[in-house]
């Protein structure tokens, strides 16, 4: 999709359809009433019959309208006048792409964005229409033989009207930011969607050289398990060792245009556990598959490191992946195992399945080689966090409030929200061990808080926090796949840092 501006009134706008938002009770903000007047009242006589109510997310198309350039109107409806939240919004524009997309033209011009929202400026609506475009226009057919393909003609370029040259510029820049979100929310679910035999911890590792190849301000580098044995990551390898396929850890440094060498980096760590069987304490049958999707925490790194060299943030980022699977096999953990940690901390490991935080601590202690400012986890840690928190919302814990808040925020501005867990002293000691320095579960309890615990052993060297995403990562309905989060919190995130 091609996103560019135009100017000029409506009425005088050529286009194969002309998108406008209309209000309850029938009310027209100045200029659609202007827009109406032109085409002889047919909006307001549409309006009249009922026929369309301006309910929020509701939608008509008017074909051929008289007096006007456009050969068709497509009113969204956005509630009642000077009511519309950010949240409604983001609905209002997810109605808004599903019926563009359903129309056989070319192009489109919206004029939706005109639409006052309070917490929500010209800049995030034009952003969130295309995010929301480019997430109803996902599909993921490259594995079926005939592709869904759909009607020939489809909306190839979406102009967003603007009023004067200002406007215009500033919806430029917020077209810049919301197509380079938009594909990294794409390439995050792309990978996300792949199954384990093809999306391999090597498969990941080729996608970050191609990232590198694509992006020259990004430089990726890969340990082998040679490597990491020698830097003393024994808990990570605890994990591949029960898999034929050799773990990798991933790393991927961008900075921006003009950021000194000795600024201190953002990480983010994701993991990147390509098949999660659970090992020796293996999982029921039952949606076993959903476990390629362990690897969710490590696409939304690449998604947001690919965002972020788009947008040319002014910024120094690190990504980490620790990828690996988890399989029962000969030579897997058994639980009691002990085996030593990067940090020199010992982990008696009493389930093999909660092998996310064993990837994920050694990961975490080679984060320290950048000297972070900050450093961000991203994980499909526990199915506690979807009994405590749905798949509305991301859990959020970590040790630096200031953070903490930051992320929330990011949250917020993005409508990609998380929900703050308390990280207390308490739960850390449900990690016990009598013959290990801890032990990798904190019993039936607390689950997500006591994974979150067990991190925290290996980040009190740096600010830190860590985003569970097994409920938000996504879709258990069958039919959507991944959702892309928590790019958009991210990339938010990111964006909120670089403009200080
Ligand atoms: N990848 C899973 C967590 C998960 C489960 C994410 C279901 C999304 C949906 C993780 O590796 C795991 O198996 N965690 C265990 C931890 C337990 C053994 C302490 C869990 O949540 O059951
Ligand atoms: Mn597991
Ligand atoms: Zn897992």
């Amino acid at each position: 999709m091609q996103y560019t501006t135009k100017t000029g009134s409506l009425s005088k706008i050529i286009t194969a359809c002309l998108v406008i938002g209309v209000h309850e009770k029938r009310k027209l903000t100045p200029e659609v009433a202007t827009l109406d007047k032109a085409t002889g009242g047919l909006i307001s006589s549409l309006l009249k019959s009922g026929d369309m109510d301006g309910k929020s997310g509701s939608t008509t198309t008017i074909h051929h309208p008289t007096g006007i350039n456009a050969k068709r109107i497509l009113l969204i409806g956005c509630g009642e006048m000077n009511k519309c939240t950010a949240k409604q919004f983001r609905k209002i524009a997810m109605a808004s792409a599903k019926a563009i997309k359903a129309l056989p033209v070319n192009e489109v011009v919206s004029a939706l964005s005109a639409t006052e929202v309070d917490d929500l400026d010209l800049s995030s609506r034009v952003k969130a229409e295309i995010e929301a475009y480019g997430i109803n226009s996902y599909s993921f057919d490259q594995l079926k033989s005939t592709k869904s393909g759909g009607r020939k003609k489809q909306p190839r370029s979406l102009a967003f009207h603007s009023h004067n040259r200002s406007e215009s510029n500033q919806i430029a820049d917020a077209i810049k930011q919301g197509a380079a979100i938009s594909s990294g929310i794409t390439l995050t679910r792309d990978l996300s969607n792949l199954p384990g035999n093809i999306c391999t911890p090597s498969y990941l590792a080729s996608q970050a050289k191609k990232l590198e190849k694509s992006h020259p301000a990004i430089k990726t580098t890969i340990l082998n398990e040679a490597q990491m044995k020698r830097l003393g990551m024994g808990s990570l390898l605890s994990v591949s060792r029960g898999s034929r396929q050799p773990a990798k850890l991933i790393t991927m440094e961008y900075r921006g245009k003009g950021v000194k060498a000795n600024t201190p980096p953002v990480v983010l760590v994701g993991k990147g556990l390509t098949f999660d069987a659970g090992g020796i304490s293996l999982k029921p049958s039952a949606k076993m598959d959903e476990m390629k999707y362990d690897m969710c925490g490590g696409a939304s790194v690449f998604g947001t490191m690919q965002a972020v060299a788009e947008m040319e943030l002014p910024i120094h980022l690190v990504g980490i992946v620790p990828s690996s699977e988890n399989m029962p096999d000969g030579d897997a953990n058994k639980p009691g195992d002990i085996v030593t940690s990067m940090s020199g901390q010992t982990i008696e490991i009493l389930n093999t399945d909660a092998e996310g935080r064993l990837i994920l601590c050694d990961a975490l202690t080679y984060a320290k080689k950048f000297k972070p400012e900050v450093v961000i986890d991203i994980a499909t840690l526990t199915g506690a966090c979807i009994v405590a928190l749905g798949n509305h919302t991301a859990g959020l814990l970590g040790n630096d409030d200031p953070l903490v808040e930051e992320l929330l925020d990011a949250g917020k501005d993005s409508g990609d929200r998380a929900w703050q867990l308390p990280l207390w002293e308490e739960y850390d000691e449900q990690l016990k061990s009598p013959y290990a320095d801890m032990a990798n579960i904190g019993g039936p309890g607390a689950g997500t808080i006591t994974a979150a615990c067990f991190l925290a052993r290996y980040t009190k060297e740096y600010r830190w926090a860590h985003l569970d995403i097994a409920g938000t990562a996504w879709n258990s309905n069958g039919i959507e796949g991944a959702s892309g989060r928590p790019v958009p919190m991210l990339t938010q995130f990111l964006i909120n840092r670089a403009g200080k």
